[in-house]
């Protein structure tokens, strides 16, 4: 069975408190912009991973999105390479030689935190009451599963992990593995092996959380300087898409894993058992993904499958719209 989240100590209405795990890129960017404009919600800690760009690249996006947001909250740097291959793929045909090409990124406000990430990981979650922070990973899983070495603790007081990554029926950087899971599969393979619960929002779901024109026009009419920084991401990110990935809209994959998060009803999921390959010539780092629920076998991950796209977009607008 999937292991229950952590008792919520901080019951009905106690914030959600998020810690996002993130590698910014486009899609982890405007996670972080919807993370800051929800209501109720509270950023426990943003930390970085290498993936989209190198270490330096994305956390020094991640501290000018942050700024864009106003957001006054723990920002700090952690691994900058996988667990065992030690190569950090990178992407900037999708996401730009910066790695957030597109906006004028701002001269950071808020500052980056000494610590390693892994470290402000295992502080936060060991000194908040069990069942009140969820992992929300969009990024290669390398910060994740060090932290579960460092301190396994932490996977019995961690609410829940829901991780953009992976795919039951697709992948992105070969025909069977996706771009985060990829990077890290032994990384993944600890993530998804630990005792606390895991939600895989893959490929399958991501898919349909497209950012088209209509969407666009939402966020350009906003007025907002929030808004016009989501356009101009948008525009870089769009076109790149196309040209890599063939999408006529980009799927803004991170902002799912969030929204399944905090807002779980907008994404559907369903039991499933997730092994990660580690060793398959043409198929290292695919999420073989049980989904057919035989007696015995322990369906003890989720895996999200359908997105209700309307209301997906009106929470994704309408927070952005409460930023600056
Ligand atoms: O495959 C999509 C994932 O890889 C997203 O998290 C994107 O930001 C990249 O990290
Ligand atoms: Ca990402």
């Amino acid at each position: 069975m999937t292991p229950a989240p952590a008792s919520r100590a901080g019951g009905p209405g106690a914030p959600v408190r998020v810690l996002l795990d993130v590698d910014p890129g486009h899609d982890d960017a405007l996670a972080i912009l919807v993370a800051a404009g929800l209501p109720g919600l509270e950023i426990a800690a943003i930390t970085t991973v290498g993936g989209n760009q190198t270490l330096e690249k994305v956390t020094r996006n991640a501290l000018a999105v942050a700024t864009v947001a106003g957001l006054e909250t723990v920002v700090a740097a952690g691994c900058d390479r996988p667990l065992v291959t030690g190569a950090v793929l990178t992407d900037p045909e999708t996401h730009g030689a910066s790695g957030l090409d597109g906006p004028e990124l701002p001269e950071p406000t808020v500052r980056l935190d000494p610590r390693h990430g892994v470290d402000v990981i295992v502080e936060t979650v060991m000194a908040a009451e069990p069942g009140t922070v969820t992992l929300v990973p969009t990024g290669p899983l390398t910060n994740i599963a060090t932290a579960l070495r460092r301190q396994p603790a932490i996977a019995d007081r961690v609410a829940e992990v829901v991780l953009m990554g992976g795919g039951y029926s697709k992948g992105n950087v070969t025909p069977a593995a996706e771009f985060n899971i990829y990077t890290d599969p032994e990384a993944a393979h600890i993530v998804f092996s630990a005792p606390w619960r895991v939600t895989m929002v893959g490929l399958d779901l991501t898919h349909q959380a497209l950012a088209t024109p209509d969407v666009h026009q939402r966020f350009r009419a906003m007025g907002t300087r929030a808004g016009r920084f989501v356009v101009d991401m948008l525009d870089f990110f769009g076109p790149a898409y196309r040209a890599k990935q063939g999408f006529d809209s980009p799927p803004v994959h991170d902002v799912c894993a969030l929204v399944r998060a905090v807002a779980p009803d907008i994404v559907t999921v369903r039991p499933g058992h997730v092994d990660v390959e580690l060793h398959g010539q043409h198929t290292r780092g695919m999420t073989v993904t049980d989904l057919r629920g035989r007696e015995g076998r322990d369906l003890d991950h989720l895996v999200a499958t359908e997105l209700d796209v309307p209301r997906f977009w009106d929470l994704v607008t309408g927070a952005v719209a409460r930023l600056p």
